[in-house]
């Protein structure tokens, strides 16, 4: 299937421009999660979007007021004790600390994330609740510091919408995974392709709506890296905020989705 443009940065998009704004919104997200955003965060939202209540309530709060994720994948990708799991943009560390429940003990989280209030906040309420099966390492999704087949699941949630170059994302992905290792992730993307006003305006990129990929194309990006696509599905129950955000996403189709995929 042929790929957009959008599959990169479009032309008109200044990458520094857009790793600035990126860090500078989540910075605000890890510490001041009460401000108004374009999106919607924390606990409301996470039991909205299908977590187990149960789980949240063993995690430390703060953790989920700075959940800014889009979906919800933990029930397809069915987590074993023992695993190891690597989160592609942590955050506050929600998902990590889901995930760490889950395998237990004897098994592994690394999050990865490049704004540093994000990482300290998750690495100290990991310390603080005892978690001693997760950490956080600073870097980018396009080159996560990890080895070749090292890992049983990668998991990301509301993230890759960011990047400028999604196909090496996803190929990173695959790299480190054992054969057979599972990706499962949520996501923004759209049904009809996004103007330039829309995907060259660097507020509306960090607000996870400028970057979003039409659905086919991150569908064709997924399966080229080397994935099999198992599970597909919608949530219509994440919703944006601001008027901007909520136009845009009227207009486009722009919509969340979370999906399992299996490397080849
Ligand atoms: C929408 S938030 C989602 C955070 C977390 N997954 C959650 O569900 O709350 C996006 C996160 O991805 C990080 N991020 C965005 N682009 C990144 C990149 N290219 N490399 C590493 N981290 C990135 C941001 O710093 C931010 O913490």
């Amino acid at each position: 299937m042929a790929m957009s443009a959008q599959a990169t940065t479009p032309a008109t998009v200044d990458r520094i421009e857009l790793e600035e704004r990126v860090k500078a919104m989540y910075h605000e997200v890890a510490e001041t999660p009460e401000h108004d955003f374009h999106f919607e965060m924390g606990r409301e939202l996470a039991e909205r979007l299908g977590y187990d209540p149960n789980a949240l309530d063993r995690i430390p709060a703060a953790a989920i007021d700075s959940f800014a994720g889009v979906g919800h994948f933990f029930d397809m990708l069915a987590l074993l004790p023992g695993e190891s799991v690597l989160d592609l943009g942590s955050g506050s560390g929600m998902d990590s600390l889901i995930a760490a429940l889950a395998v237990g003990a004897e098994g592994r989280v690394q999050g990865l994330d490049m704004t540093a209030a994000q990482r300290e906040k998750a690495a100290r309420l990991a310390r603080q609740a005892g978690f001693a099966n997760v950490e956080f390492h600073a870097g980018y999704i396009e080159s996560p510091p990890f080895a070749d087949g090292s890992i049983d699941a990668v998991i990301s949630n509301g993230v890759i919408n960011l990047s400028a170059d999604k196909p090496r994302v996803f190929a990173e992905a695959a790299r480190v995974l054992k054969p057979g290792g599972r990706l499962a992730l949520a996501d923004i993307v759209t049904e009809k392709a996004l103007p330039e006003s829309v995907s060259c305006n660097a507020t509306l990129w960090a607000a996870c709506i400028g970057g979003a990929m039409q659905q086919d194309d991150y569908v064709a990006v997924t399966e080229s890296a080397g994935f099999v696509i198992q599970t597909l599905r919608e949530h219509p129950e994440y919703r944006f905020l601001t008027d901007s955000a909520r136009g845009a996403s009227e207009s486009y189709g722009v919509k969340s989705l979370s999906l399992l995929a299996i490397k080849r």
